[in-house]
């Protein structure tokens, strides 16, 4: 079941050489020590991709490797921010009065993000926080941030907030791998659009099926008002929507709405100028990922004995899907996954939002180390910029812990 507190745990500093190190630092840099810590761990998804601001269940886990920060109260209404990282300025500002410039990705706008987020609830608190730079996110990284348990991945299903156990096969390894490609999903549109699109492809759903949709949001709306399967789904958005772009005007048209009502009513602020959109093939990902991700919580639950196999061909169809029908790959993310397959791994993927960012591959443990060592040689090696970023780019990993307050034992 979900809960919304971090756990606490009381560590001896003197056997954290990185604690130890990063409180040094605090110390020379603001005169005093710090009064507590907070670990959050790095996440992957494992499968259900872009499906989460839709309202389907993913199956993501978090990750041993850690975001640390080191607070110290005050009791001047100024809050003051530091980064290990020289490349990342300092920065204070009053809490009275707090800024965020979503036009800029500045680090520090993600911190003043959970201080205006701070009313709610705190896995729902940091969903709703991350949208006020300015991306439409579903939640999915909050929730397990929050939820996760060491040793098992999790199906998050979203309103209500629930996390379920997912024991993943042994005998593989997932291991992730940096494309080195970045892509900024708040300084660019291409994240909200797609969200945008799925809103769309709900309206118009919705509409056709004669559903009150002005209150419709997502595409599991429209699935639990007809009360439909999702292969179901899936032959309605074959009957109801054409393969070739939507031009807003045609868009306008079928909900009989006027183009100003369609950006101040539907559309966010950075799609505002997007004139067209896909809806057949966002939709025709949305289902038919949804029900990868269903498939793969049973194969782990059901263990039978080629459940790497049919583990590894769903992480592979969603890859397809995602390259093809929600076309948020990119030529680098393309290259890994291949790479990835050539050298052993059964199933690999792009994860997370795409356009850049990081693949995950299940790879048979004991071909673990030959995998590292030929995709290290195929796609790192070969690029200087790749080369340099590959000490941190390129590991097998377990399912970590989730997000906890450590204090000074
Ligand atoms: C980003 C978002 C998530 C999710 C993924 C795509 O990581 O923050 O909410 O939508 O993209 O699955």
């Amino acid at each position: 079941m979900a809960s919304g507190a971090p756990a606490t745990l009381r560590v001896p500093l003197a056997q954290q050489p990185r604690l130890l190190k990063m409180k040094e630092m605090f110390i020379s840099k603001f005169g005093s020590a710090p009064k507590f810590y907070v670990r959050a761990p790095g996440r992957v998804n494992l499968i259900g991709e872009h499906i989460d601001y839709c309202g389907y269940a993913v199956l993501p886990m978090a990750v041993e490797q850690d975001i640390l920060i080191m607070v110290e109260p005050v009791k001047t209404q100024v809050i003051q921010l530091a980064n290990t990282n020289p490349l990342y300025l300092d920065f204070s500002t009053s809490v009275n009065n707090i800024q965020i410039n979503q036009t800029k990705p500045l680090w520090h706008n993600y911190f003043l993000c959970g201080l205006k987020g701070i009313q709610v609830e705190l896995a729902e608190i940091c969903t709703k926080s991350e949208r006020y730079i300015g991306t439409e996110g579903g939640g999915m990284d909050q929730s397990i941030s929050f939820l996760a348990e060491e040793g098992t991945a999790k199906l998050i299903e979203f309103s209500p907030l629930r996390a379920t156990d997912v024991k993943l096969p042994s005998g593989a390894a997932f291991v992730i791998a940096n494309s080195c490609v970045e892509m900024n999903k708040a300084a660019t549109s291409h994240y909200n659009i797609r969200v945008m699109e799925c809103r769309l492809a709900t309206k118009l759903l919705s509409k056709s099926k004669g559903l009150a949709w002005k209150k419709m949001l997502k595409l599991q709306d429209v699935q639990v008002e007809l009360g439909f399967s999702l292969e179901e789904m899936l032959t309605i958005v074959e009957e109801v929507f054409h393969p070739e772009p939507y031009s807003i005007q045609e868009i306008c048209k079928c909900l009989g709405i006027s183009l100003e009502e369609l950006r101040t009513q539907i559309l966010s602020q950075n799609t505002q100028d997007v004139t067209t959109f896909k809806l057949y093939q966002r939709a025709k990902h949305v289902y038919s990922e949804a029900a990868r991700v269903l498939e793969f919580k049973k194969i782990c639950s059901e263990a039978p004995a080629n459940a790497v196999q049919l583990l590894g061909e769903l992480m592979n169809q969603s890859h397809i899907s995602c390259r093809d029908m929600y076309e948020c790959s990119c030529p680098e993310l393309d290259q890994l996954v291949d790479i990835c397959l050539q050298f052993g791994a059964i199933g690999s993927r792009l994860t997370g939002a795409g356009w850049g960012g990081c693949t995950v591959s299940m790879v048979p443990t004991d071909k673990l180390t030959s995998f590292l060592k030929n995709v290290e040689q195929a796609y790192y090696k070969t690029d200087d910029q790749r080369l340099a970023l590959e000490n941190n780019s390129l590991f097998a990993t377990k399912p970590g812990g989730g997000a906890l307050v450590l204090l000074e034992a």
